[in-house]
């Protein structure tokens, strides 16, 4: 260990890999920092936060992430004002939002301060790798999974709890064809979808593979009871517009509590935009799509921040969504990247 940051103790990497990297092209979460901390639970008890090099880890065969997917993980961003000041939005919000996900996970709660402590040291480190060019930002990825061996079927003894980061450029290229799923479903009542669990991405990728197959960039999932209402689109929180109200489906069971999804419904309501937290129906939004009155549908998220749809498809026909001169997804997205980036005041107190 050569030196210690926020009481945390680093071991820092011979040699930076930044030259190499192009951050004028940056694909979404492929390249990654010098550094990474690391963090072990062992014996009962979360054991001091460490920053060492960004590397492999290596695992026995019987780990149990392997074979019971014991894995949760949040995203977020850190974003460099002009003055190369260095911002998080919300991050007290990601760290409880993890420790939710690890509850429902049977995963043992991480100390705030661990996690907390630990980004910021690491941010401090590796503050060269955050992007200063438009739109880019340095993805962080704090992640927590069953390190501990046994082909027992149940939680695991040991932990590692881990933060990767990586500089990226947008998540999307362009606007984003969807499909409204008929008949997959992403999360059940009583399930783990409002969780940030590993398996509820992986669930998804073959319903995406196959709309994929189709023409689409992404899936709208549906209610898993009846697939007559939207909840969320792929990685994204849904938002729809019709004619001046915007709309979104409430948080449940099986709903992620978007971070972004829920200042955007603050900031549009301060905006003096009608805004509508309620359940959505597929027949609702294709009944306005034929007869105009939808004008607008987006996904938000940390990574994809807010992503406008152009497309969306139902039962084998597309419906075409309008391009708008001042649409409330280049409005809103102004409005919260600039709170992110330090351009404007934060009414809201979100930036750190
Ligand atoms: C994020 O927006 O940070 C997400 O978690 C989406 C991710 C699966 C790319």
């Amino acid at each position: 260990m050569e030196n210690i940051i926020n009481n945390i103790p680093v071991t820092k990497c011979e040699k930076s890999k930044i030259s190499d990297v192009d951050f004028n092209n940056l694909a979404f979460g492929s390249v990654f920092s010098d550094h990474m901390l690391v963090c072990d639970y062992k014996n009962g008890a979360w054991e001091t936060p460490t920053i060492v090099p960004y590397q492999p880890i290596t695992l026995d065969p019987s780990a149990k992430i392997f074979h019971y997917g014991q894995s949760i993980f949040e995203g977020m961003k850190a974003y460099k004002d002009t003055n190369e000041d260095v911002w998080l939005f919300r991050p007290m919000d990601n760290c409880k939002r993890l420790n939710i996900s690890a509850k429902r996970l049977a995963i043992p709660e991480l100390p705030e301060a661990y996690f907390m402590e630990g980004l910021k040291a690491l941010l401090k480190l590796d503050s060269n790798w955050i992007p200063t060019n438009s739109g880019g930002s340095l993805y962080i990825r704090p992640f927590i999974f069953a390190s501990g061996n046994g082909f027992h079927a149940s939680p695991a003894n040991a932990y590692k709890f881990i933060i990767a980061t990586a500089p990226s450029g947008a998540y999307f290229s362009g606007k984003v064809k969807v499909a409204i799923e008929e008949k997959y479903s992403r999360s059940a009542n009583g399930g783990v979808g409002y969780a940030k669990a590993g398996g509820n991405y992986a669930g998804q990728f073959y319903p995406t593979q196959l709309a994929i197959q189709k023409g689409y960039n992404q899936v709208i999932w549906t209610d898993d009871n009846t697939h007559e209402y939207i909840e969320e689109a792929g990685a994204m929180n849904i938002f729809v517009r019709i004619n001046d109200t915007l709309m979104t489906a409430p948080t449940s069971d099986r709903i992620l509590d978007g971070i972004t999804r829920k200042s955007i419904i603050e900031i549009a309501k301060a905006e003096g935009i009608n805004v509508e937290v309620k359940k959505i129906s597929v027949n609702e939004v294709v009944e306005a799509a034929k007869n105009g009155s939808l004008k607008e549908m987006f996904g938000s998220g940390t990574a994809a921040v807010v992503s406008p749809i152009a497309a969306f498809g139902y039962k084998g026909t597309d419906y075409d969504l309008p391009e708008l001169e001042n649409s409330y997804a280049s409005l809103l997205k102004k409005r919260i990247t600039d709170i992110q980036y330090n351009r404007t005041d934060d009414p809201f107190g979100w930036r750190v």
